[in-house]
Formats: structure tokens, C-alpha cells, sequence
């Protein structure tokens, strides 16, 4: 068994008693850190950052150097998944991401399978094996993938998109097409999870970052289906612990009660939804995870202080069943001023202690 020192955000993810709030944020290691932008520059490009194991681990670190955050998030990118599938990724300088093969022809589609991680994607077991030794039981590692829909909307769109017409319009002329992506991109999700799991993986992090797109009628079907697939084939326990799951759908509020009762451990929220009434309406069944809207680390330092606050009172007083973790309600932006980030981290680590105390008999 290897339980990390600081095991606070395992703790709350489990929804046991915690002394105070963890937190950690979405895309901590980022270009908002002057030493992220130097390393990268030696690496050549993302790409290249993400497909090296022992650079992939010095960015990992690098936040954690700064901050006294709670987790380390394993650094590399959603999209790997599809580029080990043969879809040839590469990101044009200022433009994000591009495929050379964007998924369009019935063929390959057909075609499609899911890769072996330990082949395709060993450079990613090989970085979650290393961070995990540099983290030396510190603070758990977080292993993550993109949901199969949001997937399959770079798959389709060939990047990144402003209204998904291609892939929508496949959903909407050949339902049968998507579907097949979706069944095949859900095995692919599925091996990679368990794989970082048996690399050293604690919790592991499924990313919709596009489902809050959909209709109304067509996320259960398009998306949450297929996450709730990969949810119920992950494995619950390594190592003699349990190795709990995040789900985060952006935009994903009004359907909270259905991906609340998929199976995985905790919800991520973006900055629109009310986190008392998330509590209620999942009569506390899961950990919430989230959600300062990424915008409030531009504003003052006493701003951030407050709007900390504001979350951390929005949630309440824990209770027995209770859980919280402190994050952005997306990834932090890479015009962040990095040192207005401590303020939030060690907000959050002080004034959330009281909410944890046990009231007086
Ligand atoms: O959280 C972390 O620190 C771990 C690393 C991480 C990255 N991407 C690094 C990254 C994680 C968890 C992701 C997930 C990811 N990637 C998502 C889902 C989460 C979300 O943000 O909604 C998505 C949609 C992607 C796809 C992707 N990767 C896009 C659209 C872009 C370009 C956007 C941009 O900000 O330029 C990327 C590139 C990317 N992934 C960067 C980082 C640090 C910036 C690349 C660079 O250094 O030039």
C-alpha cells in the first residue's frame, strides 16, 4: 500500500473527513509559468514535451514547486488518445490543435481501433511510472482522458471548433457513423485509463470538455452513455487503495442528478452552477469538485481572496457524507499572473478549516 503523506484530496474525493479543502487546478502546469514556456522551448513543441517522459515530469512538478497544492496532474494531453489511433496530431503554432487525418469517410471509420496504451502510448505510462517516483508519495498523481464525445468532436472536426458543424451534422445524418466512433474511441478510453492506473495513477479524471454542446436529447445518448461505460470497466482498486473517478462536463449543470449516478466518485462543475443547490440535488452521493470561474485570477489580490470565499461558503459546512475540492470551473488561462495563484491556493488551505471543524455538542 502507498498512501501519500498528503492524502487530503484522495480523502475528499471519498468523501471522508478532511482537516481542511483540497485543491489543485485545471491545467496547473501551463504556460502561464515562465518555467513551463522555458522547458518547452527546449523540448522543441508541446508535442514533443508531452511524447517525453522525463520532461512530461519536470512541468508536472513545476507548479507543485510553487504552490502547495494537493495534486499533481499528470501532464500530457486529451488528444494523444486519437493520435495513437492513427490520426496524426500536430499543433500549428497560435492555431491549437490540428489532425492531418480528421475521421470524415465511412471507410475509416470502419476501420477505427483501439490502440494497445502499452504500445501506442507508452510514452505516457512511462511519464505517470516516472512523476510518480519524483512525487515520492508526496501528493497523489491524477491521470486523465477525454471523454469519447469530446474525442470525437477533434476526431471529426479535425481540431478545434467554434460550432461543431461536421461532427454534429454526422450525429444528425449518420447517427450509425458517430455511434461507431463513440464504441470504439469508449474502448480505447477505457485501456488508457487502466493503463495509467497500473502505471501509478490514484484518481483519474474524464474530461467532456464539449457535451455541454449538445441537445438536450442527445447528451445522454452521445456522450454520457459512453463515459458511463468506461466509468463501470475502471479498475477500483491498486495497489490494496481505491482509486476514485472525476467526471467533469462543461456546461454540464442542468444534467448533474444523471452524471451524478454514472458510478464515479466525484463531479467537476464549471463556474455556473450553484454548488449548495449541486449538494442538494445530489443529496450529497458524490464529491464536487470545481468551480471559481478561471476569469477571477486577473482580478486583485483581496478580489480573489473574496471570491475564494465565496465558493468555499457556497459549498457549506461538510457534513458525514459530504466532499469538496477546491478547482477552477476550467483550465486556468495562460495570461494568468502566476503569483496571484499562491493567494488562491493558501486562501483556500486556511479558510476552509473551519468548515471542516466538528461543531461543539
Ligand atoms: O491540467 C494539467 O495541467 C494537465 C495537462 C493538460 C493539458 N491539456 C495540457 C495542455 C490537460 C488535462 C489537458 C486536457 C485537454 N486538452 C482538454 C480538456 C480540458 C479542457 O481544457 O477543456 C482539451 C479540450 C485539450 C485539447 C487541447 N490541448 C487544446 C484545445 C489545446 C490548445 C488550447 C490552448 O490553450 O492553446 C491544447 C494544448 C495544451 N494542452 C496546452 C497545455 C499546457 C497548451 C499548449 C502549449 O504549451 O502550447
Amino acid at each position: 500500500m502507498t498512501r501519500p503523506a498528503n492524502d487530503t484530496f484522495l480523502r475528499a474525493l471519498l468523501r471522508q473527513p478532511v482537516d481542511y479543502t483540497p485543491v489543485w487546478l485545471m491545467r496547473q502546469a501551463g504556460r502561464y509559468l515562465p518555467e513551463y514556456c522555458e522547458t518547452r522551448r527546449r523540448a522543441g513543441n508541446f508535442l514533443s514535451l508531452c511524447k517525453n517522459p522525463a520532461m512530461a515530469c519536470e512541468v508536472t512538478l513545476q507548479p507543485l514547486a510553487r504552490y502547495a497544492l494537493d495534486a499533481a496532474i499528470l501532464f500530457s494531453d486529451i488528444l494523444t488518445v486519437p493520435d495513437a489511433m492513427g490520426l496524426g496530431l500536430y499543433f500549428a503554432e497560435g492555431e491549437g490543435p490540428r489532425f492531418e487525418r480528421p475521421l470524415r469517410e465511412e471507410w475509416a471509420i470502419r476501420d477505427l481501433a483501439a490502440p494497445d496504451p502499452m504500445v501506442h502510448l507508452r510514452y505516457v505510462m512511462d511519464a505517470v511510472s516516472e512523476i510518480r517516483r519524483a512525487l515520492n508519495d508526496s501528493v497523489p498523481l491524477i491521470g486523465f482522458s477525454g471523454s469519447p464525445f469530446t474525442l470525437a468532436c477533434y476526431m471529426v472536426e479535425g481540431g478545434s471548433s467554434e460550432d461543431f458543424r461536421t461532427v454534429k451534422t454526422m450525429l444528425f445524418d449518420r447517427p450509425d457513423l458517430l455511434h461507431r466512433i463513440l464504441a470504439v474511441t469508449t474502448e480505447a478510453v477505457t485501456d488508457y485509463l487502466n493503463a495509467q492506473i497500473e502505471a501509478g495513477a490514484q484518481a483519474v479524471m474524464i474530461f467532456d470538455t464539449w457535451g455541454g454542446a449538445l441537445p438536450a436529447w442527445a447528451f445522454r445518448q452521445f456522450s454520457l452513455d459512453y463515459t458511463a461505460q468506461i466509468v463501470a470497466q475502471l479498475t477500483k482498486q491498486h495497489d490494496g487503495e481505491r482509486v476514485p473517478s472525476i467526471v467533469f462536463t462543461k456546461g454540464g449543470g442542468q444534467w448533474l442528478e444523471a452524471i451524478a449516478g454514472i458510478g464515479c466518485d466525484a463531479v467537476g462543475l464549471d463556474w455556473t452552477t450553484d454548488l449548495a443547490e449541486a449538494r442538494l440535488r445530489t443529496s450529497d452521493r458524490v464529491a464536487l469538485q470545481g468551480n471559481l470561474d478561471p476569469m477571477a485570477l486577473f482580478a486583485s489580490p483581496n478580489s480573489i481572496e473574496t471570491e475564494t470565499r465565496r465558493v468555499i461558503d457556497n459549498f457549506g459546512h461538510h457534513s458525514k457524507s459530504s466532499g469538496h475540492i477546491f478547482n477552477l470551473g476550467h483550465g486556468i488561462s495562460q495570461h494568468t499572473p502566476a503569483d496571484h495563484v499562491s493567494v488562491l491556493v493558501d486562501t483556500v488551505h486556511q479558510y476552509s478549516r473551519a468548515f471542516h471543524a466538528v461543531p461543539p455538542a
